[in-house]
């Protein structure tokens, strides 16, 4: 059986980079497989939250992938504070994870930057919450973007040496599914930074909640090169920025990068960036519409977000008696 788990914190809005590397997928995989999606607020205290925001932030995360395509009656949607197994289990999987794996992890060394010494402990055993999270449903399919390869790798580590160490099968390893032409979206302003809710400036994304003027102009200040688009992939090597826009376009157009360069060479920004806007204005609009018509009903968010809970919890609870049983506890 194929059981798919994935998640997304309640720290900004959702954008593009989101939608199109992981979200996307999701909305697919609804129909293909048993699927459970967290909103993960316990991921989100790894660094400091204002608390109104983050309550309401959670809500907003739920609405706004209700707007991009999730259905309650298709998946489990819940937000992970609600269901205890996933702390109770990291707790177990922090004495099987081993300091060495952590102290390789990139991304704690990205977020943590200069200041390691005074990031929080939560950021740097983040990673085993993460394994936490897919193990406590036995999930076999983990869809998410380019960044969370690491972590992927990391959680098939930690069931597998679970497993070996208590003689069981009780974990399934784990596949990421790291699909489409956008796994790794960039910046707008900066070719080698990924597209992030934390970035600080707002116009080096596209959010979901953008107008279609705030798009436009975005895109047209987004960073390029003054050459025009090669007619061929390899054309794009040593020009991030071209190849960001022209990877965007391939994922929203349904076609290749190949199919979009072999259409498109030869053009200038001038004339591709309209395009490239006109063709996320398609795609976003109408999220941003259903997304504002659900953002403010508190009663039918929360709602959604305890029945998932319920159903979560339901798959969660006997794996967290499993493991007990398998550790002495
Ligand atoms: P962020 O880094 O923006 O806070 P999250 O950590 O909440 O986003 O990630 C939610 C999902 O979106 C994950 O599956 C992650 O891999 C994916 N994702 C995040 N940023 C990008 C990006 N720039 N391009 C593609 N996928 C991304
Ligand atoms: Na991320």
């Amino acid at each position: 059986m194929r059981r798919v788990f994935s998640g997304i914190q309640p720290t900004g809005n959702l954008h593009l980079g989101n939608y199109l590397g992981a979200i996307r997928n999701w909305v697919r995989m609804q129909d293909e497989a048993e699927c459970l999606f967290c909103v993960v607020d316990l991921h989100a205290i790894t660094v400091a939250q204002e608390p109104k925001g983050l309550r309401a932030g959670i809500r907003e995360m739920t609405a706004a992938l209700i707007a991009a395509g999730l259905d309650p009656d298709r998946c489990v949607l819940f937000n992970q504070s609600a269901v205890r197994v996933h702390a109770e289990l990291a707790w177990v999987l922090m004495c099987t994870a081993r300091m060495g794996w952590l102290n390789r992890m990139t991304q704690f060394k990205e977020k943590s930057g200069k200041d390691r010494e005074g990031a929080s402990v939560g950021l740097f055993t983040y990673p085993v919450l993460q394994a936490a999270d897919i193990l406590a449903y036995k999930a076999t399919h983990v869809p998410v973007g380019e960044d969370q390869k690491q972590h992927l790798e990391l959680a098939r580590d930690i069931a597998a040496k679970f497993n070996n160490d208590f003689g069981v099968e009780l974990f399934p390893l784990p596949e990421p599914v790291i699909e489409g032409p956008a796994t790794r979206v960039m910046s707008l302003r900066d070719g080698s930074a990924k597209m992030s809710k934390s970035d600080p400036s707002d116009a080096a994304r596209i959010n979901l909640t953008d107008s279609a003027d705030t798009i436009a102009q975005k895109i047209k200040r987004a960073k390029t090169d003054p050459e025009p688009l090669p007619s061929e992939a390899a054309g794009l090597a040593g020009r991030p920025e071209a190849a960001n826009l022209v990877g965007l376009m391939a994922a929203l157009s349904g076609q290749s990068v190949a199919q979009v360069l072999a259409e498109r060479g030869g053009q200038g920004f001038g004339t591709f960036k309209p395009a490239l806007a006109e063709l996320m204005v398609a795609t976003i609009a109408p999220i941003t519409e259903r997304f504002n018509a659900l953002r403010h009903d508190a009663t039918t968010l929360d709602a959604v977000l305890a029945a998932g809970a319920a159903k979560a919890r339901a798959i969660a609870e006997p794996v967290l008696a499993e493991v007990h049983r398998a550790v002495g506890l």
